[in-house]
């Protein structure tokens, strides 16, 4: 097992628990996936998915907050001439209000200054900073806040690029910019520590303050945690971008690498004014099936990352194929709209074949609306995708957005959305 995060606290028992995930196809336990039980869409979307969501939400994710009592947009700089031209930069300050707390998401949205009519929009959020991901070097530097090491974790700080680091690799590369405007389609981010720092103890610079206490983020009754505080900064992305006129609010993508490829699936299957949700190398809890004891493992996510989960969900840790729902009924969730999963050939925690099977067993539900869910059955060689309401890829590389994934999923954004 190589050790996915190498740190001098990499001790004895945390590589047991690591050597005891499979990665062996061969060795995969008899498992079996929950399809839909509804007869027709309209009595999935009626009364199924209404209690698959509360599932999802009791064992794993815990219910998204409310939209908040306030909320405004301000745009605060605006150039129209960036990327040498090609697209229109804005930054808009969210304000998120409630109870008379209030916190702001720091929005970056370019919109192609070559375009017809209203432009479809792709978001998501960033783990450096807006300025980290863009070789625009007019986009403001937001403030960070650094946390402290936390004994025993590999946690140092809040990993935001420094003024001096823009942009930053890999971050550039996982937005496409002029690939993007090439097809006519507007792009959009807000760093995901505007809403959860990521870290057990960022509740306090979180959104999560505007709607409990932190006594009870940090006690059995938290009602959710760091993927459902991240999803509704995904919902509150969404409100801004259906304001922008510029915009096309049918044709709203948002995606996510990893932790926020989980993300962006909770929030798409919630959420249906997003139009195409995107996930990249999600694995555990996004993408990879669960029954499927394959990669990374929930023993793992507990380990590292517990608040991005409820509390109910560490009576699954080592009993995997007893969590009562499975990944492919969150796709199911989405469903009739538009999913991309993209895998990368390297990224063996996050089983690949189980992201692809996931889509696979998620189109049963696309059936029931006349559709015809993922494009394909066979395991497709790197880099091929597949199409259908639920488009698939597995891009050759490690646990990255590709820039053939970019190709492939605006391959697929056109084919559905210029016919
Ligand atoms: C860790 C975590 C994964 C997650 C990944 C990421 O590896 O265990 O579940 O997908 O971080 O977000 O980069």
């Amino acid at each position: 097992m190589t050790k996915r995060f190498a740190h001098e606290n990499f001790s004895e028992d945390i590589q047991r628990q690591a050597d005891q995930m499979n990665l062996d196809e061969a060795a995969i336990p008899p498992y079996t996936v929950p399809g839909p039980r509804s007869v027709s869409g309209s009595d999935f979307l009626l009364k199924e998915r209404p209690a698959l969501l509360k599932e999802f939400a009791e064992n794993i994710y815990g219910e998204i907050p409310p939209r908040c009592q306030e909320l405004d947009f301000q745009t605060v700089a605006e150039d129209p001439d960036a990327f040498d031209g090609l697209a229109t930069r804005r930054e808009i300050v969210i304000r998120c209000a409630q109870n008379g707390k209030a916190r702001f998401l720091n929005m970056l949205l370019y919109i192609p200054n070559r375009r017809e009519g209203k432009v479809p929009v792709f978001f998501g959020m960033n783990f450096r900073g807006n300025h980290a991901g863009t070789r625009d070097q007019g986009v403001r530097y937001t403030i960070s806040k650094r946390y402290p090491t936390l004994d025993n974790s590999p946690r140092k700080c809040d990993n935001r690029a420094s003024e001096t680091e823009r942009p930053m690799p890999p971050e550039e590369k996982r937005w496409g910019h002029e690939k993007v405007f090439a097809r006519g389609y507007a792009v959009a981010t807000i760093c995901y520590w505007d809403v959860y720092p990521d870290h057990p103890y960022g509740f306090n610079d979180s959104i999560l303050p505007l709607f409990f206490d932190e006594k009870t983020f940090l006690s059995e009754e938290r009602p959710c945690g760091a993927i459902s505080a991240w999803a509704w900064g995904y919902q509150r992305a969404v409100d801004c971008l259906e304001t922008q006129p510029e915009l096309d609010r049918s044709r709203i993508c948002i995606h996510g690498l990893s932790r926020l490829g989980k993300t962006a699936l909770w929030a798409g299957a919630n959420d249906p004014r997003i139009a195409l949700t995107v996930s990249c190398c999600s694995g555990t809890l996004g993408a990879k099936l669960s029954h499927r004891y394959m990669g990374e493992d929930f023993n793992w996510i507990q380990l590292w990352n517990p608040h991005w989960v409820v509390p109910a969900f560490r009576k699954y840790v080592n009993h995997d194929r007893e969590i009562p729902v499975d990944q492919n009924q969150l796709i199911g969730c989405i469903a009739p709209r538009l999913v991309y999963i993209m895998s990368a050939s390297e990224d063996e925690y996050a089983d690949p074949k189980g992201e692809f099977l996931c889509g696979v067993e998620a189109s049963p539900f696309y059936k029931l609306f006349g559709a015809e869910g993922m494009g394909g059955t066979e395991f497709p060689p790197v880099d091929t995708p597949l199409s259908g309401e639920i488009g698939y890829i597995c891009c050759s590389g490690g646990h990255d957005f590709h820039p053939v994934g970019w190709d492939a999923l605006l391959d697929f954004a056109d084919h559905h959305w210029k016919k």
